[in-house]
Protein backbone atom coordinates (compact mmCIF):
# COMPACT_ATOMS: atom_id res chain seq x y z
CA UNK A 1 0.00 0.00 0.00
CA UNK A 2 2.63 2.63 1.00
CA UNK A 3 4.80 1.85 -2.13
CA UNK A 4 1.98 2.84 -4.36
CA UNK A 5 1.08 5.21 -2.19
CA UNK A 6 3.94 7.55 -1.78
CA UNK A 7 5.15 7.72 -5.66
CA UNK A 8 1.16 8.04 -6.40
CA UNK A 9 0.89 10.98 -4.09
CA UNK A 10 3.98 12.83 -5.64
CA UNK A 11 2.75 12.52 -9.79
CA UNK A 12 -0.78 13.97 -7.99
CA UNK A 13 1.02 17.07 -6.39
CA UNK A 14 3.70 17.78 -9.24
CA UNK A 15 0.73 17.26 -11.93
CA UNK A 16 -1.40 19.84 -9.73
CA UNK A 17 1.75 22.32 -9.57
CA UNK A 18 2.05 22.13 -13.40
CA UNK A 19 -1.35 22.81 -13.99
CA UNK A 20 -1.97 25.33 -11.96
CA UNK A 21 1.29 27.27 -13.18
CA UNK A 22 -0.06 27.26 -16.47
CA UNK A 23 -4.16 28.05 -15.43
CA UNK A 24 -2.27 31.38 -13.21
CA UNK A 25 -0.23 32.28 -17.18
CA UNK A 26 -3.36 32.49 -18.95
CA UNK A 27 -6.43 34.08 -17.17
CA UNK A 28 -4.14 36.58 -15.01
CA UNK A 29 -7.16 38.94 -14.86
CA UNK A 30 -9.57 36.54 -13.46
CA UNK A 31 -11.84 37.83 -9.88
CA UNK A 32 -9.43 35.54 -7.26
CA UNK A 33 -11.87 32.81 -5.65
CA UNK A 34 -13.56 34.34 -2.47
CA UNK A 35 -10.78 33.13 0.52
CA UNK A 36 -12.24 30.81 2.75
CA UNK A 37 -13.02 32.17 5.91
CA UNK A 38 -11.53 29.72 8.57
CA UNK A 39 -12.41 31.96 11.48
CA UNK A 40 -16.20 30.59 11.08
CA UNK A 41 -16.31 26.86 11.95
CA UNK A 42 -19.06 24.89 9.92
CA UNK A 43 -21.84 23.95 11.72
CA UNK A 44 -25.09 22.67 10.26
CA UNK A 45 -28.68 23.43 11.24
CA UNK A 46 -29.57 22.04 14.92
CA UNK A 47 -32.79 20.05 14.34
CA UNK A 48 -35.71 20.75 16.15
CA UNK A 49 -36.30 17.63 18.01
CA UNK A 50 -40.04 17.63 19.49
CA UNK A 51 -40.19 15.06 22.43
CA UNK A 52 -43.42 14.09 23.45
CA UNK A 53 -44.60 15.79 27.04
CA UNK A 54 -43.59 14.80 30.00
CA UNK A 55 -40.86 12.11 28.23
CA UNK A 56 -36.88 12.52 29.54
CA UNK A 57 -34.75 13.49 27.14
CA UNK A 58 -32.94 11.16 24.57
CA UNK A 59 -29.33 10.06 24.62
CA UNK A 60 -27.51 12.01 21.81
CA UNK A 61 -23.79 11.56 21.83
CA UNK A 62 -21.76 14.82 22.06
CA UNK A 63 -19.93 14.34 18.72
CA UNK A 64 -23.17 13.33 16.85
CA UNK A 65 -25.62 16.08 17.38
CA UNK A 66 -28.94 16.14 15.46
CA UNK A 67 -28.72 18.87 12.36
CA UNK A 68 -31.62 18.99 9.61
CA UNK A 69 -29.21 18.38 6.99
CA UNK A 70 -27.72 14.82 9.17
CA UNK A 71 -31.14 13.58 9.74
CA UNK A 72 -31.77 14.43 6.07
CA UNK A 73 -28.53 12.66 4.71
CA UNK A 74 -29.34 9.60 6.97
CA UNK A 75 -32.89 9.58 6.11
CA UNK A 76 -31.69 9.11 2.75
CA UNK A 77 -28.99 6.92 3.30
CA UNK A 78 -31.39 4.31 5.37
CA UNK A 79 -33.90 4.39 2.22
CA UNK A 80 -30.96 3.97 -0.56
CA UNK A 81 -30.21 -0.01 -1.42
CA UNK A 82 -26.64 1.70 -2.65
CA UNK A 83 -26.17 0.40 0.68
CA UNK A 84 -25.79 -3.11 -0.71
CA UNK A 85 -23.99 -5.38 -2.66
CA UNK A 86 -26.08 -5.37 -5.50
CA UNK A 87 -27.95 -2.21 -4.91
CA UNK A 88 -31.23 -3.91 -4.31
CA UNK A 89 -31.13 -3.89 -0.35
CA UNK A 90 -31.80 -0.96 1.80
CA UNK A 91 -32.24 -0.60 5.61
CA UNK A 92 -35.92 0.39 5.04
CA UNK A 93 -36.29 -3.16 3.13
CA UNK A 94 -36.34 -5.07 6.41
CA UNK A 95 -37.21 -1.83 8.73
CA UNK A 96 -40.66 -1.00 7.23
CA UNK A 97 -42.53 1.75 8.52
CA UNK A 98 -45.86 0.33 7.82
CA UNK A 99 -44.70 -2.70 9.71
CA UNK A 100 -43.33 -0.65 12.76
CA UNK A 101 -40.37 -0.52 10.89
CA UNK A 102 -39.96 -4.31 11.05
CA UNK A 103 -39.94 -6.79 7.91
CA UNK A 104 -43.20 -7.02 6.52
CA UNK A 105 -44.61 -10.13 9.18
CA UNK A 106 -41.99 -12.02 8.06
CA UNK A 107 -40.29 -14.15 10.60
CA UNK A 108 -36.72 -14.26 9.32
CA UNK A 109 -35.51 -11.61 6.55
CA UNK A 110 -33.93 -12.80 3.34
CA UNK A 111 -30.35 -11.55 3.08
CA UNK A 112 -29.21 -10.88 -0.26
CA UNK A 113 -28.55 -14.48 -1.64
CA UNK A 114 -31.97 -15.50 -0.26
CA UNK A 115 -30.03 -16.77 3.12
CA UNK A 116 -32.25 -16.44 5.89
CA UNK A 117 -31.22 -15.54 9.09
CA UNK A 118 -32.04 -16.45 12.90
CA UNK A 119 -33.87 -13.80 14.34
CA UNK A 120 -37.01 -11.51 13.81
CA UNK A 121 -36.57 -7.98 12.59
CA UNK A 122 -36.48 -5.26 15.22
CA UNK A 123 -38.53 -2.55 15.16
CA UNK A 124 -37.07 0.62 15.31
CA UNK A 125 -38.13 3.14 17.58
CA UNK A 126 -37.61 5.20 20.60
CA UNK A 127 -33.72 4.38 20.24
CA UNK A 128 -32.39 6.65 21.66
CA UNK A 129 -34.08 5.84 24.82
CA UNK A 130 -32.62 2.81 24.53
CA UNK A 131 -29.36 3.95 24.67
CA UNK A 132 -29.85 5.95 27.51
CA UNK A 133 -31.22 3.52 29.71
CA UNK A 134 -29.03 0.46 29.12
CA UNK A 135 -26.45 1.11 31.56
CA UNK A 136 -24.09 -1.70 30.00
CA UNK A 137 -22.33 -2.09 26.69
CA UNK A 138 -25.11 -3.80 25.22
CA UNK A 139 -27.40 -2.13 23.87
CA UNK A 140 -28.56 -2.99 20.08
CA UNK A 141 -29.94 -6.30 18.78
CA UNK A 142 -31.85 -8.87 20.47
CA UNK A 143 -28.81 -10.24 22.54
CA UNK A 144 -27.36 -6.60 23.08
CA UNK A 145 -24.36 -6.81 20.22
CA UNK A 146 -24.08 -3.34 19.96
CA UNK A 147 -22.90 -0.89 21.85
CA UNK A 148 -24.66 2.13 20.40
CA UNK A 149 -26.61 3.43 17.19
CA UNK A 150 -23.23 4.45 15.24
CA UNK A 151 -21.92 1.42 15.27
CA UNK A 152 -24.60 -0.88 15.03
CA UNK A 153 -25.09 0.60 11.44
CA UNK A 154 -22.03 -1.14 10.28
CA UNK A 155 -23.29 -4.80 11.14
CA UNK A 156 -26.37 -4.99 8.56
CA UNK A 157 -24.16 -3.33 5.84
CA UNK A 158 -21.12 -5.87 5.93
CA UNK A 159 -23.51 -8.86 6.90
CA UNK A 160 -23.39 -11.55 4.50
CA UNK A 161 -26.89 -12.62 5.11
CA UNK A 162 -27.96 -9.31 5.06
CA UNK A 163 -26.37 -6.51 2.46
CA UNK A 164 -22.95 -8.48 1.90
CA UNK A 165 -21.43 -4.77 1.02
CA UNK A 166 -18.24 -3.80 2.38
CA UNK A 167 -17.40 -0.43 3.24
CA UNK A 168 -14.87 0.67 1.11
CA UNK A 169 -17.03 -0.58 -1.57
CA UNK A 170 -19.76 2.04 -0.21
CA UNK A 171 -18.13 4.84 0.75
CA UNK A 172 -16.72 4.38 -3.20
CA UNK A 173 -20.17 4.65 -4.26
CA UNK A 174 -20.92 7.16 -2.40
CA UNK A 175 -18.24 9.41 -3.22
CA UNK A 176 -18.28 8.97 -7.10
CA UNK A 177 -22.46 9.20 -6.93
CA UNK A 178 -24.00 12.83 -8.68
CA UNK A 179 -25.57 13.97 -5.21
CA UNK A 180 -24.15 12.47 -2.35
CA UNK A 181 -20.71 14.30 -1.77
CA UNK A 182 -22.91 17.60 -2.10
CA UNK A 183 -25.53 16.29 1.25
CA UNK A 184 -22.00 14.82 3.30
CA UNK A 185 -20.75 18.89 2.71
CA UNK A 186 -24.33 20.00 3.93
CA UNK A 187 -23.81 17.81 6.88
CA UNK A 188 -20.44 17.65 7.56
CA UNK A 189 -18.51 20.22 6.43
CA UNK A 190 -16.89 18.85 3.47
CA UNK A 191 -17.51 16.53 0.48
CA UNK A 192 -15.53 13.80 1.87
CA UNK A 193 -17.68 10.62 2.50
CA UNK A 194 -16.16 8.34 5.31
CA UNK A 195 -17.74 5.56 7.08
CA UNK A 196 -17.81 7.31 10.26
CA UNK A 197 -19.77 10.41 8.80
CA UNK A 198 -22.21 7.24 6.80
CA UNK A 199 -22.85 6.10 10.41
CA UNK A 200 -23.00 9.42 12.69
CA UNK A 201 -25.93 10.43 9.95
CA UNK A 202 -27.95 7.09 9.71
CA UNK A 203 -27.80 7.06 13.26
CA UNK A 204 -28.82 10.61 13.82
CA UNK A 205 -31.53 9.78 11.26
CA UNK A 206 -32.50 6.60 13.31
CA UNK A 207 -32.67 9.34 16.84
CA UNK A 208 -35.72 11.35 15.31
CA UNK A 209 -37.95 7.98 14.70
CA UNK A 210 -40.08 9.16 18.29
CA UNK A 211 -43.33 6.55 19.13
CA UNK A 212 -45.41 8.68 21.41
CA UNK A 213 -49.61 8.53 20.91
CA UNK A 214 -51.41 4.95 21.66
CA UNK A 215 -54.55 5.67 23.67
CA UNK A 216 -52.24 4.74 26.21
CA UNK A 217 -50.28 7.55 25.65
CA UNK A 218 -52.82 9.83 25.82
CA UNK A 219 -54.44 8.43 29.30
CA UNK A 220 -50.82 8.70 30.84
CA UNK A 221 -50.82 12.50 29.78
CA UNK A 222 -54.72 13.51 30.31
CA UNK A 223 -55.44 10.55 33.08
CA UNK A 224 -58.34 10.47 31.49
CA UNK A 225 -59.62 7.13 32.54
CA UNK A 226 -62.47 6.86 29.57
CA UNK A 227 -59.68 6.65 26.97
CA UNK A 228 -59.68 2.77 27.53
CA UNK A 229 -62.67 0.47 27.84
CA UNK A 230 -63.54 -1.54 30.92
CA UNK A 231 -62.23 -4.73 29.25
CA UNK A 232 -58.96 -3.11 28.30
CA UNK A 233 -58.52 -1.60 32.42
CA UNK A 234 -58.95 -5.19 33.16
CA UNK A 235 -56.33 -6.41 31.36
CA UNK A 236 -54.44 -3.35 32.63
CA UNK A 237 -54.49 -4.51 36.48
CA UNK A 238 -53.83 -8.08 35.40
CA UNK A 239 -50.35 -6.57 33.44
CA UNK A 240 -49.67 -4.57 36.75
CA UNK A 241 -50.72 -7.60 39.25
CA UNK A 242 -48.45 -10.63 40.51
CA UNK A 243 -49.87 -13.84 40.06
CA UNK A 244 -50.48 -14.13 43.91
CA UNK A 245 -52.80 -11.35 43.54
CA UNK A 246 -55.18 -12.89 40.69
CA UNK A 247 -52.33 -10.74 38.02
CA UNK A 248 -50.16 -12.03 35.27
CA UNK A 249 -46.73 -10.46 36.09
CA UNK A 250 -45.98 -8.63 33.09
CA UNK A 251 -44.90 -5.21 34.89
CA UNK A 252 -41.70 -6.31 36.53
CA UNK A 253 -39.83 -6.78 33.17
CA UNK A 254 -42.32 -4.80 30.91
CA UNK A 255 -42.07 -2.05 33.49
CA UNK A 256 -45.25 0.43 32.11
CA UNK A 257 -44.73 3.54 34.36
CA UNK A 258 -42.18 4.87 31.75
CA UNK A 259 -43.32 5.26 27.94
CA UNK A 260 -41.16 2.47 26.87
CA UNK A 261 -42.21 -0.48 28.59
CA UNK A 262 -39.23 -2.26 29.05
CA UNK A 263 -36.63 -2.33 32.19
CA UNK A 264 -34.16 -2.26 29.52
CA UNK A 265 -32.36 -4.90 30.73
CA UNK A 266 -31.81 -8.90 29.67
CA UNK A 267 -34.44 -11.41 30.67
CA UNK A 268 -34.56 -15.21 29.94
CA UNK A 269 -38.77 -15.24 29.38
CA UNK A 270 -39.52 -19.11 29.42
CA UNK A 271 -39.02 -20.06 25.65
CA UNK A 272 -36.99 -22.92 24.47
CA UNK A 273 -34.98 -21.95 22.24
CA UNK A 274 -31.00 -22.79 21.19
CA UNK A 275 -30.24 -19.47 20.91
CA UNK A 276 -27.41 -17.94 23.34
CA UNK A 277 -28.73 -14.72 23.41
CA UNK A 278 -26.51 -12.24 25.97
CA UNK A 279 -23.94 -15.11 26.52
CA UNK A 280 -23.24 -14.53 22.82
CA UNK A 281 -21.35 -11.31 23.84
CA UNK A 282 -20.57 -11.74 27.01
CA UNK A 283 -19.39 -15.41 27.16
CA UNK A 284 -21.01 -15.37 30.96
CA UNK A 285 -22.92 -18.74 31.39
CA UNK A 286 -25.44 -16.80 33.57
CA UNK A 287 -26.52 -14.45 30.46
CA UNK A 288 -27.71 -18.26 28.25
CA UNK A 289 -31.18 -17.32 26.32
CA UNK A 290 -31.20 -13.95 27.82
CA UNK A 291 -32.70 -11.25 25.41
CA UNK A 292 -33.45 -7.37 26.26
CA UNK A 293 -37.02 -6.57 27.37
CA UNK A 294 -38.58 -5.61 24.12
CA UNK A 295 -40.80 -2.66 23.77
CA UNK A 296 -44.55 -3.48 23.76
CA UNK A 297 -45.52 -0.48 21.78
CA UNK A 298 -47.06 -1.40 17.91
CA UNK A 299 -47.43 -5.09 18.50
CA UNK A 300 -49.90 -5.02 16.19
CA UNK A 301 -47.81 -3.79 13.93
CA UNK A 302 -44.47 -5.82 13.98
CA UNK A 303 -45.67 -9.90 14.32
CA UNK A 304 -44.59 -12.15 14.32
CA UNK A 305 -43.05 -12.16 18.00
CA UNK A 306 -39.41 -13.03 20.32
CA UNK A 307 -36.01 -13.00 18.89
CA UNK A 308 -37.29 -16.10 16.46
CA UNK A 309 -40.75 -14.63 15.68
CA UNK A 310 -41.70 -17.83 17.27
CA UNK A 311 -44.92 -16.49 18.04
CA UNK A 312 -47.60 -15.07 15.11
CA UNK A 313 -50.43 -13.30 17.39
CA UNK A 314 -50.59 -11.77 20.80
CA UNK A 315 -53.13 -14.66 21.60
CA UNK A 316 -50.14 -16.99 21.55
CA UNK A 317 -47.87 -14.86 23.10
CA UNK A 318 -50.15 -14.71 26.08
CA UNK A 319 -50.78 -18.89 25.89
CA UNK A 320 -46.67 -18.63 26.20
CA UNK A 321 -46.85 -16.92 29.42
CA UNK A 322 -50.16 -18.62 31.08
CA UNK A 323 -49.00 -21.98 29.79
CA UNK A 324 -45.93 -22.36 27.59
CA UNK A 325 -43.38 -21.22 29.27
CA UNK A 326 -40.48 -23.64 30.81
CA UNK A 327 -39.93 -22.40 34.90
CA UNK A 328 -37.17 -24.13 35.28
CA UNK A 329 -33.55 -22.68 35.38
CA UNK A 330 -32.47 -20.74 33.26
CA UNK A 331 -35.49 -19.11 33.12
CA UNK A 332 -35.61 -15.83 35.17
CA UNK A 333 -36.23 -16.25 38.42
CA UNK A 334 -39.63 -13.72 37.82
CA UNK A 335 -41.03 -17.20 35.36
CA UNK A 336 -39.60 -19.43 37.76
CA UNK A 337 -41.48 -17.88 41.21
CA UNK A 338 -44.86 -19.52 39.63
CA UNK A 339 -43.85 -23.25 38.80
CA UNK A 340 -48.30 -23.89 38.32
CA UNK A 341 -48.34 -20.91 35.47
CA UNK A 342 -50.53 -17.76 35.48
CA UNK A 343 -53.61 -20.07 35.24
CA UNK A 344 -55.68 -17.21 33.36
CA UNK A 345 -58.70 -18.26 32.57
CA UNK A 346 -60.22 -17.35 28.86
CA UNK A 347 -61.84 -14.32 29.63
CA UNK A 348 -58.72 -12.88 31.43
CA UNK A 349 -56.36 -14.25 28.06
CA UNK A 350 -59.06 -11.72 25.80
CA UNK A 351 -58.87 -8.92 28.43
CA UNK A 352 -54.88 -8.64 28.48
CA UNK A 353 -54.39 -8.82 24.68
CA UNK A 354 -56.80 -6.29 24.39
CA UNK A 355 -54.80 -4.14 26.89
CA UNK A 356 -51.79 -4.77 24.89
CA UNK A 357 -53.41 -3.32 21.82
CA UNK A 358 -53.96 -0.23 23.22
CA UNK A 359 -50.22 0.34 23.49
CA UNK A 360 -50.83 1.46 19.52
CA UNK A 361 -49.17 4.22 17.92
CA UNK A 362 -50.68 4.50 14.58
CA UNK A 363 -49.74 8.09 13.90
CA UNK A 364 -46.62 6.62 13.63
CA UNK A 365 -47.20 5.01 10.00
CA UNK A 366 -48.46 8.01 8.30
CA UNK A 367 -45.30 10.38 9.81
CA UNK A 368 -43.73 11.53 6.05
CA UNK A 369 -40.54 12.65 7.47
CA UNK A 370 -39.84 8.99 8.40
CA UNK A 371 -40.30 7.85 5.22
CA UNK A 372 -38.42 7.51 1.98
CA UNK A 373 -37.38 10.81 0.65
C1 LIG B 1 -31.90 -8.34 5.79
C2 LIG B 1 -32.72 -7.58 6.71
C3 LIG B 1 -32.13 -6.39 7.42
C4 LIG B 1 -31.50 -5.30 6.85
C5 LIG B 1 -31.18 -5.06 5.39
C6 LIG B 1 -31.23 -4.40 7.94
N1 LIG B 1 -31.67 -4.91 9.13
FE1 LIG B 1 -31.61 -4.02 10.94
N2 LIG B 1 -32.21 -5.73 11.83
C7 LIG B 1 -32.56 -6.88 11.16
C8 LIG B 1 -32.68 -7.98 12.11
C9 LIG B 1 -33.04 -9.42 11.77
C10 LIG B 1 -32.38 -7.44 13.39
C11 LIG B 1 -32.25 -8.22 14.70
C12 LIG B 1 -30.87 -8.88 14.62
C13 LIG B 1 -30.37 -9.52 15.89
O1 LIG B 1 -30.83 -9.19 16.97
O2 LIG B 1 -29.47 -10.38 15.78
C14 LIG B 1 -32.10 -6.01 13.17
C15 LIG B 1 -31.80 -5.11 14.19
C16 LIG B 1 -31.56 -3.76 13.98
C17 LIG B 1 -31.37 -2.77 15.03
C18 LIG B 1 -31.42 -3.00 16.53
C19 LIG B 1 -32.63 -2.37 17.18
C20 LIG B 1 -32.65 -2.53 18.68
O3 LIG B 1 -33.62 -2.07 19.31
O4 LIG B 1 -31.72 -3.10 19.26
C21 LIG B 1 -31.15 -1.56 14.41
C22 LIG B 1 -30.91 -0.22 15.09
C23 LIG B 1 -31.17 -1.81 12.98
N3 LIG B 1 -31.44 -3.14 12.75
C24 LIG B 1 -30.92 -0.84 12.02
C25 LIG B 1 -30.63 -1.15 10.69
C26 LIG B 1 -29.99 -0.24 9.75
C27 LIG B 1 -29.56 1.17 10.06
C28 LIG B 1 -29.87 -0.90 8.57
C29 LIG B 1 -29.22 -0.43 7.28
C30 LIG B 1 -27.84 -0.03 7.38
C31 LIG B 1 -30.46 -2.23 8.77
N4 LIG B 1 -30.89 -2.35 10.07
C32 LIG B 1 -30.57 -3.18 7.78
C33 LIG B 1 -32.76 -7.00 9.80
C34 LIG B 1 -32.22 -6.14 8.86
C1 LIG C 1 -38.84 -12.06 33.20
C2 LIG C 1 -39.17 -10.87 32.46
C3 LIG C 1 -40.43 -10.88 31.63
C4 LIG C 1 -41.73 -11.07 32.05
C5 LIG C 1 -42.22 -11.36 33.46
C6 LIG C 1 -42.57 -10.90 30.88
N1 LIG C 1 -41.80 -10.64 29.79
FE1 LIG C 1 -42.44 -10.37 27.91
N2 LIG C 1 -40.54 -10.42 27.23
C7 LIG C 1 -39.41 -10.50 28.03
C8 LIG C 1 -38.25 -10.73 27.20
C9 LIG C 1 -36.82 -10.85 27.67
C10 LIG C 1 -38.72 -10.81 25.88
C11 LIG C 1 -37.90 -11.15 24.62
C12 LIG C 1 -37.75 -12.66 24.61
C13 LIG C 1 -37.31 -13.26 23.31
O1 LIG C 1 -37.10 -12.52 22.36
O2 LIG C 1 -37.18 -14.48 23.21
C14 LIG C 1 -40.16 -10.61 25.94
C15 LIG C 1 -40.99 -10.57 24.83
C16 LIG C 1 -42.35 -10.26 24.89
C17 LIG C 1 -43.17 -10.00 23.73
C18 LIG C 1 -42.71 -10.02 22.27
C19 LIG C 1 -42.37 -8.62 21.80
C20 LIG C 1 -41.74 -8.60 20.44
O3 LIG C 1 -41.50 -7.48 19.94
O4 LIG C 1 -41.46 -9.64 19.83
C21 LIG C 1 -44.44 -9.74 24.19
C22 LIG C 1 -45.65 -9.37 23.35
C23 LIG C 1 -44.40 -9.84 25.62
N3 LIG C 1 -43.12 -10.16 26.02
C24 LIG C 1 -45.48 -9.65 26.47
C25 LIG C 1 -45.46 -10.01 27.82
C26 LIG C 1 -46.64 -10.16 28.64
C27 LIG C 1 -48.06 -9.92 28.14
C28 LIG C 1 -46.21 -10.55 29.87
C29 LIG C 1 -47.06 -10.92 31.05
C30 LIG C 1 -47.95 -12.05 30.83
C31 LIG C 1 -44.76 -10.63 29.83
N4 LIG C 1 -44.35 -10.30 28.56
C32 LIG C 1 -43.96 -10.98 30.89
C33 LIG C 1 -39.38 -10.39 29.38
C34 LIG C 1 -40.50 -10.63 30.21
Amino acid sequence: MRKFYLPFILFISVACWLSACQKDSEVKDEVPPTPVDTTKPFKATPYPLALPPGWPSMFIPADNPLTVEGVELGRKLFYDPILSQTNTMSCGTCHNIAFGFTDNGKQFSEGLKGEKGTRNSMPLFNLGWSEKYITTNHKFFWDGGAADLESQVLGPITNPIEMNETLANVVQKLQQHSVYPGLFKKAFGTDSVTTKRLIQAIAQFERTIISFGSRYDMYMVTKNRNLLTDQEWRGFELFNNDVADGGADCFHCHNLSSPFTSDFQFHHNGHQSADEGLKRITGNPEDIGKFRTPSLRNLLFTAPYMHDGRLKNLEEVVAFYNSGAIRVFPADELIRKNPAGLNLTPQKKADLVAFLKTLTDSTLLTKTHLMAP
